[in-house]
Formats: C-alpha cells, sequence, structure tokens
C-alpha cells in the first residue's frame, strides 16, 4: 500500500518533471512535530520559480520507505510578472509526510532540464534531509535553515559584485552555505560561505548562469541527539562535518550586457528607508493581517513591478510614487496552521532593463488566539499591558476581575478594561518556551467568598509577554528591583519605584549596573520609594519595611525597620519627603551569622489623599485593628517592593576604609554584555537559578540596559498567547431551589 503509493509519485514525477523547464527551487520546512504516537509530522513548502506559468511543476518524494504517509497540496501560483512579459513566476506547495521511527527524513527530485545556461548544465537535483532527533539543547526536534530567493535573478554585468542569499537559522545554529559538490560553479563566482554571499572573481560572462547550494546548520554548542529508537548521538559545537540540516537551494542568474551606470537609483532601482533591511526578522500574528511596506527609486527608468518570493495568498498592492519612486504593500493573514512557521521572503524591484538588488527577511508566526473578541497586550520596557475591548465579553464585571495575583485586579472606562504590571508584580510567572521565555499572568473572574448565588460570567485569559533567549542578558549578578506596576480596579494603574541614592540629599540614584551595592557597617544607607498614579490626587504611605538575608520577604530571618507605619529601629531617619515620595536613611546592618547580603522589603498602599478614613490618615497604629473595612475609603491594597541587595564589605580593606563615600558604589568589570550567563564568572555570590524555568527573573529584567534591549527589539514579538473565554454560568443553591419549586411538577 505504502510503497505502491511512492512507486506512483515516481512515475509521476518522471512523466512531469522530464517535460519542465527547471528555473530552481527552496524548501523550507515548518518546526517538525512529535506526535502522541511517536511519529513525526513533517510539513514543508517548496517553492519552484518558472517564466510564463509556474501551476505545472514537479513534487519532491520521500525517501523509499520512510514517510507512511505524504499529503502534497495542489501547486498554487504565488506571484507573476504583472506587466504581462511573462518574465518570471513562482508556485508554492505544502506538503505533509508523517514518518515513523525512521532517525532522519530525506526528500529528493531531480529532472534533466535546466533553463538552457553558459556551463551547459542540464540535471539538477532538489535534496533536503531532517534530522529527527530531540536536541539536548532546545528539547525539540532541530529547525532546518530557511532560504529562498525570488524567480529571476537580472544583474547587468559591470555591476555584480555580491549578492547575499538569505539563511536564516530558526534554533541559531550556525548555517554554512556551500556550492553542491556535483553541481558545476560557474567561472567567475566564488561564495563566502559563512554569510552566504555569492561574489565575483573577476569577470563574470553574461547570459545564464544556474547555481545549486548547500545549506546545513551546526549547533554552537555540544548537544545531544536523542532518537525516537533510544539511541543518540553526541554533536560537538560547530562541528562542520556532522549538519543537523541539509537544504538544497537553486536558482538562475542572467548576467545582462553592462549599462553605463551602476549607481544605485540611477537605472538600477534602489530601495528607500522604509523597506526592511536585508535579514531582517518580522513578526506576524495568526488571523492579523501583516503587512510590510517596500519602496523603491530609480530616477532614468521606470519601475514597473516588484518580484516577490513569499507564502501562498499573500497579495501584493503595487502603486506609482513621484520622482521615480514605486512602492508595493505586501499583506498576508496568517492561518492557525501556520502557527511558529518561520517564513522566508524576498523580493526586488524591477525595471525593463535590470533589477535592484534583492533583500530577504523571514517572517515568523506567532499566536495571538483571541477565542473572543478584542485582546491586546502590549510589552514595554519595564512593564505590560493588557486592554479588552468590553463588548467582546459582554456581562463581565470588572470589579470581580483579579491578576494572578489576587492582590492585583483591573480597571476599566466605557469601552475598554485594562490592566498594567510589570514582569515582576502581580504573579506574572517566567516560563521557559524553548527558544523563548515568557512572561505570564492571567485574568480570572472571581467570586466573594460568601456569596450564595452568583449570575456573574466567568471567564480566563491568559496572556504573555515572549522574548526570544537569544538576546544578550547583562544582569547577571543584578537584583535590582526598580520599577513595580500594579493595577486595581478603584485605583487604576500605579507604580512605585524604589531606589538608593548616594547621600542624604537623594539626587543621585545607584545606577543599577552597580547592584549590589557594597556598603560598610554603620555607613548610612539612604533609600526612596516614588509612587506614582493615573489619580492626580493621591499620597503614598509606608506601612511596613524589613529586613532580610535574601529577596524572600518572607523568610523567617527579618529585621523590621518599620511596622504598622511606626519606626522600629532606632537608626532610622526620614529625610524631606512629599506626598508620592518617601526618603529614608538607616544605619548599615547585617545579618549575624553567615549572611553578607541584606535586602529591603517595603511594603507601600496608596491613598487618596484628604481621606481622614484611610490607612495613610491613622499613621503609626502601635496596636492595628485585625480587620480594616478597606472598601469605606479609597486606597489600594497592601504591595510588597523590595530593594537589594546590599553587600557587606570588611571593613578592614584599606581602599574601604580611606573612601570617604557611605555608601561604596562596586565598579565591576563584567562587560555590559554577558551573552551566556551560566559561563560568565560572577565577581558576587552566583545568583542560583530559579527551581522552576531554570531562569530567575531578576536576573533578566532589573537593568535599564536589558529592559530596553527587550522592549525595542521586541515590541512586535509580544503576543497573547493564548485567550481562553469560558462563559458558564454558575448558579447558586438558591437559585436551583426556585427551580425547583417552579417546575416541581415536570422534574419528579
Ligand atoms: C543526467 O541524468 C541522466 C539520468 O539520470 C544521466 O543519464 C546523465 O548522464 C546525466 N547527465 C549529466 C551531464 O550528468
Ligand atoms: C552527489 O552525487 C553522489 C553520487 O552520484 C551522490 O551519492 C550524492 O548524494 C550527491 N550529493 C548531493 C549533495 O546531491
Ligand atoms: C564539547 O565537547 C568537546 C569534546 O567532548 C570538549 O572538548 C569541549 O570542551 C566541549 N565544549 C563545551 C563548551 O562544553
Ligand atoms: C488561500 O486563499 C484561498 C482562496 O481564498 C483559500 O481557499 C486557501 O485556503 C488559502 N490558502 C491559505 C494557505 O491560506
Ligand atoms: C518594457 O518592455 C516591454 C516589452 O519589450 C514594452 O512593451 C514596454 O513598453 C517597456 N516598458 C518601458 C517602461 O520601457
Ligand atoms: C483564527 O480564526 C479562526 C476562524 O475565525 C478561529 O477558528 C481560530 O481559532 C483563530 N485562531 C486564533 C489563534 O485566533
Ligand atoms: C478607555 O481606555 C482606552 C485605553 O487606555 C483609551 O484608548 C480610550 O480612549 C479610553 N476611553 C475613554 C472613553 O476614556
Ligand atoms: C548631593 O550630594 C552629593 C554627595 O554628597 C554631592 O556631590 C552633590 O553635589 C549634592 N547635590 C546637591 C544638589 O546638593
Ligand atoms: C515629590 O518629590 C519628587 C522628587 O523628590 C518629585 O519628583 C515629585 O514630583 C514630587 N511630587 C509632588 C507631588 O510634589
Ligand atoms: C488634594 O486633596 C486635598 C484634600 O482633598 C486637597 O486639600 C488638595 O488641595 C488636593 N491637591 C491637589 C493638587 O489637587
Ligand atoms: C545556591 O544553592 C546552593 C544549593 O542549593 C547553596 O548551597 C548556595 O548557598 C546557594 N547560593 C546562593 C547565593 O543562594
Amino acid at each position: 500500500m505504502e510503497e505502491g503509493l511512492v512507486l506512483l509519485l515516481i512515475f509521476a514525477l518522471v512523466g512531469i518533471t522530464s517535460a519542465v523547464t527547471f528555473y530552481g527551487d527552496s524548501i523550507s520546512f515548518m518546526p517538525p512535530q512529535k506526535r502522541s504516537d511517536g511519529t513525526f509530522e513533517v510539513k514543508f513548502y517548496h517553492r519552484q520559480n518558472g517564466r510564463e506559468s509556474c501551476k505545472d511543476q514537479s513534487s519532491l518524494t520521500c525517501a523509499s520507505g520512510v514517510c507512511t504517509n505524504f499529503d502534497q497540496s495542489s501547486v498554487l501560483q504565488t506571484d507573476q510578472d504583472n506587466t504581462g512579459q511573462g518574465r518570471w513566476c513562482q508556485s508554492e506547495r505544502l506538503t505533509t509526510a508523517t514518518v515513523s521511527t525512521n532517525n532522519y527524513l530525506s526528500l529528493s527530485d531531480f529532472g534533466c532540464c535546466w533553463l538552457s545556461n553558459i556551463e551547459g548544465t542540464t540535471n539538477w537535483t532538489t535534496y533536503a534531509k531532517l534530522d529527527l532527533g530531540i536536541r539536548s539543547d532546545t528539547r525539540t526536534l532541530n529547525n532546518c535553515p530557511v532560504t529562498t530567493t525570488v524567480s529571476s535573478l537580472r544583474v547587468p554585468q559591470n555591476c555584480f559584485s555580491w549578492m547575499h542569499l538569505l539563511a536564516y537559522d530558526p534554533d541559531g545554529d550556525e548555517v554554512g552555505c556551500r556550492f553542491s559538490p556535483n553541481a558545476t560553479v560557474p567561472s567567475g563566482f566564488t561564495l563566502d560561505e559563512a554569510s552566504c554571499t555569492l561574489r565575483s572573481s573577476g569577470q563574470v560572462s553574461t547570459g545564464v548562469h544556474v547555481f545549486e547550494l548547500i545549506l546545513e546548520d551546526f549547533p554552537n554548542q555540544n548537544i545531544t541527539l536523542t532518537y525516537a529508537d533510544g539511541t543518540s548521538v553526541f554533536l560537538e559545537a560547530s562541528d562542520f562535518n556532522t549538519p543537523l540540516c541539509i537544504v538544497k537551494l537553486q536558482f538562475a542568474v542572467e548576467i545582462l550586457p553592462p549599462i553605463p551606470s551602476c549607481e544605485a537609483g540611477h537605472v538600477q532601482p534602489m530601495f528607500l528607508s522604509v523597506t526592511p533591511s536585508n535579514g531582517g526578522v518580522l513578526h506576524a500574528t495568526v488571523n492579523q493581517t501583516f503587512q510590510i511596506y517596500i519602496q523603491a527609486q530609480a530616477h532614468h527608468s521606470i519601475i514597473q513591478d516588484f518580484q516577490v518570493s513569499g507564502p501562498e495568498n499573500m497579495t501584493k498592492v503595487f502603486t506609482y510614487g513621484t520622482s521615480g519612486t514605486a512602492d508595493v504593500t505586501l499583506s498576508w493573514t496568517p492561518q492557525q496552521s501556520d502557527l511558529f512557521r518561520v517564513v522566508p521572503l524576498c523580493f526586488t524591484a524591477e525595471t525593463n532593463e535590470t533589477q535592484s538588488e534583492m533583500r530577504c527577511v523571514v517572517v515568523i508566526v506567532n499566536q495571538a488566539s483571541i477565542s473572543q473578541g478584542k485582546v491586546t497586550v502590549e510589552c514595554l520596557a519595564n512593564k505590560m499591558s493588557v486592554v479588552i475591548d468590553k463588548a467582546s465579553v459582554p456581562g463581565i464585571d470588572v470589579n470581580f476581575l483579579k491578576l494572578r495575583d489576587p492582590s492585583c485586579s483591573l480597571t476599566s472606562n466605557d469601552t475598554y478594561i485594562m490592566g498594567s504590571m510589570s514582569f515582576s508584580t502581580c504573579g506574572t510567572k517566567l516560563e521557559d518556551k524553548g527558544d523563548f521565555i515568557a512572561f505570564v499572568n492571567e485574568i480570572n473572574s472571581f467570586e466573594l467568598p460568601n456569596a450564595i448565588i452568583t449570575r456573574r460570567k466567568t471567564i480566563k485569559i491568559d496572556f504573555s509577554c515572549l522574548f526570544p533567549k537569544t538576546v544578550s542578558i547583562s544582569t547577571y549578578y543584578s537584583l535590582h528591583n526598580s520599577d513595580y506596576i500594579f493595577t486595581e480596579s478603584k485605583f487604576g494603574s500605579f507604580g512605585y519605584t524604589f531606589d538608593i541614592f548616594l547621600s542624604d540629599n537623594f539626587t543621585t540614584v545607584v545606577e543599577p549596573s552597580a547592584y549590589p551595592v557594597e556598603v560598610k557597617l554603620m555607613d548610612m544607607i539612604y533609600m526612596g520609594i516614588q509612587a506614582e498614579s493615573e489619580l492626580p490626587n493621591v499620597t503614598l504611605f509606608v506601612e511596613s519595611c524589613k529586613a532580610t538575608p535574601d529577596d524572600n520577604p518572607n523568610n523567617p530571618i527579618s529585621y523590621d525597620l518599620i511596622s504598622n507605619g511606626c519606626t522600629q529601629d532606632e537608626t532610622l531617619q526620614i529625610y524631606q519627603s512629599n506626598q508620592t515620595t518617601v526618603n529614608f536613611g538607616v544605619e548599615a546592618f547585617k545579618f549575624t551569622g553567615n549572611y553578607n547580603q541584606v535586602y529591603i522589603t517595603c511594603s507601600v498602599i496608596l491613598c487618596e489623599t484628604g481621606d481622614p478614613f484611610s490607612r495613610c490618615a491613622q499613621g503609626c497604629l502601635e496596636n492595628p485593628p485585625s480587620r480594616r473595612r478597606r472598601a469605606l475609603s479609597r486606597e489600594t491594597d497592601r504591595h510588597d517592593i523590595t530593594q537589594g541587595p546590599l553587600q557587606f564589605v570588611q571593613q578592614a580593606l584599606p581602599s574601604a576604609a580611606v573612601d570617604n563615600n557611605r555608601v561604596v558604589i562596586q565598579k565591576s568589570d563584567i562587560p555590559a554584555t554577558v551573552k551566556s550567563l551560566p559561563e560568565s564568572p560572577s565577581p558576587v555570590v552566583p545568583i542560583n537559578k530559579s527551581s522552576g524555568g531554570g531562569w530567575n527573573i531578576k536576573e533578566i529584567i532589573y537593568t535599564n540596559i536589558s529592559t530596553t534591549v527587550f522592549a525595542t527589539a521586541f515590541l512586535l514579538s509580544m503576543v497573547v498567547m493564548a485567550v481562553v473565554v469560558r462563559y458558564f454560568r454558575r448558579k447558586g443553591k438558591a437559585e436551583d431551589q426556585t427551580a425547583l419549586i417552579g417546575y416541581s411538577g415536570r422534574e419528579k
């Protein structure tokens, strides 16, 4: 049965390909999946180039006996020459292969008939080989390098010096490019194997040249591949003999007769700055239209069209501008089936005489699954904000919504429900998602504990900000907590900063890079808490502050500086403060025993100014009532904010002894960017990895440097991970009883 299928495919293949002129092709794999029954599902897109028509194309075959299923979609034309000259077209076909317990999947196709070329090459071979071992570093299957080209590449002879080819690896592996050993390399061309750039080595002859390249990926670190049959293979970092994946890229380049000027923008079109740069990584979201805007200019020729190598159903809207410019807007709406796909996309601007450089980007499809209505999440440098369109969740009462940490709720206006939090507050969790780290939180509806009847709908919305792990993170030794953002339904969003200052004039804060802050015993430590709020007239109240030897505020080893609003430590001084700022100083101390660090955690409250019943108005309470009825006044819940660590240095050290500053800032010689966390030598005490995800949230987030990198590079990558809105009514007992009485005759 299965063999019959393969045979049939081979016959079909021979029958078709022998007749078709070949213009080149590329294969891109979706991330391969291991199914629960142990088989693998491998989906791949095969793009093929042509001239007048691309409908009639060949198909790849799976190595005999490896695929138990091989479903090919029909061939769809994805691009064509809109000027009616039939100079190019491209098609794409999706294939879904099922592989049982094999260690790899190989695909191939061959044919006799390259388009006629200078070298007289006729035979071509398409090839791809995908390893099906689980990688020890990502704990998933390997992703193949991603590449493609536009269908028709044309360069005037005197203008050819290099051509960048796309070679992107979704796992961040090293990608090597080389000429296929079995193919003839056109003379005058060389390949820069590391950057995958085709270069001229002297004069290239006019006419068509055909290229067969092999792209391979190699891990950057030692890894082990574990196969379905239980065997495993060790791969050494940058061992360039054993690639994880092999994909072939085939294309033709036509060298045109020389032109008078090779200046970009003269006769040859040049891309203007709105155009994505070559090698860019862009992000698209399932069910949301993704757009790329491309603009090119040529002063002495007319741009007639753009060639695009992109996914099926990408639309292309071409318009002429002024001064020889032309632009194209590409729009594509990824479907659920495109989730996690890494789509190669290349484009050129075309005139009758020549063509611009080819630029390529990759588009990574993420998920923003919104099953009902509209939820948007924004990921900024220090916070994530979620906004829900009220109309999309009818029957939801904002006063009965909370975040993972129930002390945080949401706020609303006429049209939206919204909340903001930082990556450390409101119960936001850090999760390891393979290539990404995710900051995850959720919105849940709740009931009052003593409510007997509920008629509200229930809701659960998960949302997150995703950041690729490949980002350099500079904060191995930094545990500086500074920005705390919360949302409460009656108070809107508000935030606190908690800083250590250099002196009692509270003008200069200790920079995040200087943490941990080194202090000597008996020195004064100056700290300040400042609140910001959407409400204009609020008062900050510091209800308690305590010191602990680690960043766990519930550590049984602790020392109270302030409790119930009353100072507890005799060295504590409150300095000039205003309504929203509390500055204080305390003489440095350390915990007895083998503890060299101190963290300070304060519990803070914001109140509406002037409310005589608020906690803020009551100040120091020696015997606070065990329960307060907060509902009477407008004030926030208590929120903990932490600062530290303070690191104690031995006073006997001569350098410290002569230092005049009370707070000694450690000058670290660790470079600002430490790429690999575990290997970097730490000058201070290494911070233990959190037991959960393996990454400690504070190692990652708490410096301005790292958060800025995150924010600028990955604003677009933020996604709503999964939104599940569940509606169901829970009937209280009383309601059921009424129903029973009402329908008693029918019920029994
Ligand atoms: C092309 O392929 C055919 C059949 O596979 C083979 O007979 C022929 O020798 C090949 N031609 C060249 C030039 O390699
Ligand atoms: C090159 O040709 C040899 C022999 O024909 C074949 O075994 C090998 O798989 C080919 N290599 C590639 C990359 O096509
Ligand atoms: C990788 O493995 C090789 C050989 O086993 C070893 O010499 C090398 O130190 C390892 N490299 C790393 C970074 O672990
Ligand atoms: C492309 O569009 C056609 C027609 O609108 C639709 O049938 C097809 O499913 C779409 N393909 C993809 C991959 O979205
Ligand atoms: C481009 O070439 C085609 C065919 O040779 C011709 O019909 C068309 O007018 C030319 N366009 C320009 C702008 O020169
Ligand atoms: C995308 O839209 C389809 C149909 O409207 C829906 O079934 C699917 O769940 C949506 N997917 C996401 C991730 O929002
Ligand atoms: C409600 O809040 C949203 C999000 O902050 C804002 O865009 C909108 O203008 C606000 N609407 C009103 C009526 O205030
Ligand atoms: C604050 O104190 C520091 C250190 O004592 C000093 O260098 C600085 O000039 C002071 N700033 C102001 C505004 O007084
Ligand atoms: C309180 O003081 C801080 C700095 O000390 C200042 O930034 C803030 O604007 C002040 N707030 C008010 C309400 O005066
Ligand atoms: C804040 O509220 C208090 C008490 O209601 C009032 O005295 C004060 O003027 C208000 N301040 C501002 C800036 O509105
Ligand atoms: C890290 O954890 C180890 C073992 O749990 C412990 O011995 C060590 O003291 C910890 N280091 C820090 C800095 O907490």
